[in-house]
């Protein structure tokens, strides 16, 4: 039994902590950018929200691909142990996850891939993993697997080697500048406390004197538009991109986000499965971006590696046979639990659930032959 009240009082202290942390930083160095706020709310090391608690499943406040089905992992270790193959099939290949959350989907895609045995004893896991509460969720998970992977904080600190990389609602967690059109010009859009409210709130910040972090077909975007990029996300492709095109392999992102380049802002919190005020309460809300994928893709491709996608995600599953999956796990299974392999099935393809707004992309090998990909 959860007791409430100490949940309560745990919970309104690590906000008013985090809240004064912020205030104080704001205090001495002006209007803190959107990029250090979801830094600071995020990755605390005390008090951030990924770095204190596992935040998956109905108990928590949102469920990601692999927590639906283990299908979803069982598909992406069959795409894995294909790319593996048009690799020719290296002695020993770094199965590398970003934000693997609990490890689910990296224990079911290992068990999938297992039935390829010369696969499976090529596997080396590597976990870049920055939360302490996390990392020993996935240890376990893990273990139960019978696999001792290797944790980094950073994707710059993997071991060389060839290498399959796998993303699924990472770069939505990374921060993100934000910056907004006024009728002086471009400005950092930056968050300020509010001493009449005692709130944070939304400001405008510094003017941009060079432009050049707006893509030129965007700067001249009506007054209140908003332009989102995210640094972190762009270095961490930039890095991707360099070991596979040394070493050879292959990236696979999985995220929502947008295909093209764009105005909007899509910052948001999410709290018990429903959408929350980013400011009200650090660390104790996911906050997430939409991530551009054209901004990744332009990155990869101006490398020289090969960019495939991003495709809906529910054409990426029902390419990889998620449907003959659904129908064997049916066959085995019992009367009650064909309804809810049926609603997974549905969560993870149909249109209006996770099927159109979640993307795929691949990062590979110039010439590299990797799984189709949509129909
Ligand atoms: C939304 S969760 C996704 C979890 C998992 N991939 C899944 O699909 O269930 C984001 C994950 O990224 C991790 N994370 C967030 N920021 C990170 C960073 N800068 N470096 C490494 N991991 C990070 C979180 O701790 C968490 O494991």
């Amino acid at each position: 039994m959860v007791d409430l009240l100490w949940l309560e009082k745990t919970l309104g202290k690590i906000m008013a902590n985090l809240q004064a942390i912020i205030k104080e930083e704001i205090a001495n160095g002006g209007p803190m950018t959107i990029a250090r706020y979801m830094e600071l709310a995020l990755s605390h090391p005390e008090f951030g929200y990924y770095m204190k608690q596992d935040p998956f499943g109905e108990d928590g406040d949102f469920t990601t691909a692999p927590e639906i089905s283990q299908m979803f992992g069982e598909l992406i270790g069959i795409w894995s142990a294909v790319v593996w193959q048009g690799m020719g099939g290296p002695e020993n290949i770094n199965l590398v996850e970003l934000g693997p959350g609990r490890g689910t989907l990296m224990a079911d895609c290992t068990r999938a891939a297992g039935a390829l045995e010369e696969f499976d004893d090529a596997i080396r896991i590597t976990l870049v993993e920055t939360s302490p509460v996390l990392r020993d969720m996935q240890k376990k998970t893990l273990l139960a697997t019978m696999r001792m992977p290797a944790w980094r904080d950073n994707f710059d600190d993997v071991n060389d080697g060839p290498l399959i990389i796998l993303a699924n609602e990472f770069f939505d967690a990374l921060p993100i500048d934000q910056y907004e059109k006024s009728n002086t010009g471009w400005h950092v859009r930056a968050i300020d406390w509010d001493e009449d409210e005692e709130i944070l709130k939304y400001v405008l910040g510094e003017k941009l004197d060079d432009e050049s972090p707006i893509p030129s077909d965007l700067r001249n975007a009506p007054m209140g538009a908003i332009f989102e990029r995210s640094p972190i996300g762009e270095k961490i492709v930039r890095s991707i991109s360099e070991r596979i095109l040394k070493f050879g392999g292959a990236a696979l992102i999985i995220d929502y986000g947008h295909i093209e380049r764009g105005i909007g802002d899509t910052l948001q919190a999410v709290k018990n499965h429903a959408y929350f005020d980013v400011l009200a309460e650090p660390g104790n809300a996911d906050i997430t971006a939409h991530v551009d994928f054209s901004a990744l893709a332009d990155i990869a491709e101006g490398m020289g590696l090969n960019v495939m996608g991003p495709v809906p995600q529910g054409a990426f599953l029902a390419r990889l046979g998620l449907r003959q999956r659904a129908d064997r796990l049916i066959l085995s299974a019992a009367e009650e639990q064909v309804a809810e392999i049926e609603a997974s099935y549905a969560r993870l393809v149909e249109a209006e659930q996770m099927g159109t707004l979640f993307k795929v992309m691949c990062i590979a090998s110039p010439g590299l032959g990797v799984p189709p990909w949509a129909e």
